[in-house]
């Protein structure tokens, strides 16, 4: 089979490599891919959002299976496209990516059909929104952008002032352009997140073994919001019980709730939780998986994962028994100093001899005449897998000096709240 995988970060060099195990793959390519993709796939410089050029060469490729990876290219379409000339494909369609490209319709479905999330309201205009601030009078106060913004999209604002500030910067100087059209502005909540992605066809759904991020760029989760800079898998705090509990009043009914709305999910779909004292509740859905909990899920993936996302795409899920190792996975997220605000791109990376049980999935790196050189803020993550959570981090760390390029930074404290949690 020819594969075509659309995306050039961890995330896909994870699924890549993950796909690459599957007998039946004769072929790879990655659109655009990045400078270690390059050893697992042929990477084509076609960037994720052109989504009639990936169209194109998909059909000239006589490409036999699509995997759409990233949140842009679902939620322009690039699924529908791809289908409508004839090329299956895992991910949810433009219909049904809006869970993830609209926080105002995510938000009115887990209303609508009772789904456990924080309240909120919903503003078209920042005179509103700010007259609601000032009347509601409590903080920390959530303000959320409706549209995709790169993941800077959620300010939590822990006094008017920034409050303010917030809704004027996205409603009325637009500084994520359209998706600031309209905003929710809802409750805070606190407790442990838990990311769970799972597979569904519209009609099953399988949770992944589940995982946690650590979104501030420092350690002791300082400095600002990042894309991710690690992870762990299993998230300790997300018991069984929780797990029954997410399956009877979250999963189950966001699928049911998509399918009465004529929007059938069919691909990842991402559950960000957050355990409160009052229950878990949903924080964010991604129509994709996460960056990068992909990197610690997919190693402990013991079934195929071509033939789930084939499963997936032909709405046979309830054929396939997919099972994770008992194992644990921790991903720190090396990145160029000065991320996520300034960094500097092109310094040449260095990697010696790493352990052989140690996978690398690279996100911001290129092949330049025949070198490594980083050219995003995130650039490599160093993934373990262990018997046990601490042996997994042991590892990692362990490993990571033998990668080194110039000013590169990462957390020293990855799984360190779940290893605590374990006490
Ligand atoms: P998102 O971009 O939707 O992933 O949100 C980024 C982060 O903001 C989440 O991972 C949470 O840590 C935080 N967050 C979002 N919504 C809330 C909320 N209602 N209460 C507390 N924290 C939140
Ligand atoms: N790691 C969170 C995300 O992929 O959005």
């Amino acid at each position: 089979m020819n594969i075509l995988v659309v995306g050039g970060g961890g995330r896909e060099h994870a699924i890549i490599k993950k796909i690459k195990e599957n007998k039946k793959v004769t072929k790879i390519y990655a659109l655009p891919g990045n400078g270690g993709i390059a050893t697992d796939a042929e990477c084509i410089e076609i960037n994720t959002n052109e989504i009639e050029k990936i169209k194109d060469f998909a059909v000239e490729n006589e490409i036999d299976f699509a995997v759409v990876a990233p949140d842009d290219p679902l939620v322009l379409g690039a699924v529908d496209l791809l289908e409508e000339n004839g090329i299956p494909c895992f991910g949810p369609n433009k219909a049904a990516a809006e869970i993830e490209g609209s926080k105002v319709f995510s938000k009115n479905l887990m209303k609508k059909y009772n789904i456990p999330t924080a309240d909120y309201n919903v503003f078209y205009n920042s005179d509103d929104a700010i007259a609601f601030i000032k009347d509601n009078n409590t903080y920390p106060i959530v303000i959320k952008a409706d549209g995709l913004a790169l993941g800077k999209g959620v300010i939590i604002a822990e006094d008017e002032k920034p409050a303010i500030e917030a809704i004027i910067s996205i409603m009325s100087d637009k500084v994520f352009g359209n998706s600031g059209n309209q905003i929710v502005i809802e409750e805070f909540l606190t407790g442990p997140e838990v990311s769970v992605l799972s597979f569904t066809d519209g009609i099953t759904i399988v949770p992944m073994v589940s995982s946690m991020d650590h979104k501030k760029a420092f350690d002791d989760d300082q400095g600002l919001n990042t894309g991710g800079m690690g992870t762990i898998a299993p998230n300790p705090y997300y018991t069984d019980e929780i797990a029954n509990l997410c399956m009877k009043q979250i999963f189950v009914p966001t699928i049911n709730a998509m399918n009465a709305e004529a929007r059938s999910f069919k691909g990842c779909l991402y559950f960000g939780l957050i355990l409160t004292t009052n229950g878990p509740k949903v924080i964010e859905y991604n129509c994709r998986f996460g960056d990068p909990e992909t990197q610690v899920v997919l190693p402990l993936l013991k079934t195929d994962l071509l033939d789930i996302m084939i499963a997936v795409s032909m709405q046979k899920l309830d054929n396939v028994k997919i099972e994770f190792d008992d194992e644990a996975a921790c991903c720190v997220i090396l990145a160029s100093g000065g991320y996520p605000v300034l960094y500097k791109k092109g310094y040449e990376i260095t990697i010696d001899d790493i352990d052989k049980n140690i996978q690398l999935y690279h996100a911001g790196t290129k092949l330049l005449d025949g070198k490594l050189v980083t050219t995003g803020g995130r650039v490599i993550g160093v993934v373990a897998i262990g018997n046990t959570l601490f042996e997994a981090i042991k590892t990692v760390y362990l490993e990571i000096p033998k990668i080194t390029f110039t000013d590169c930074y990462y957390r020293k404290d990855i799984g360190t709240k779940a290893l605590n949690k374990r006490k």
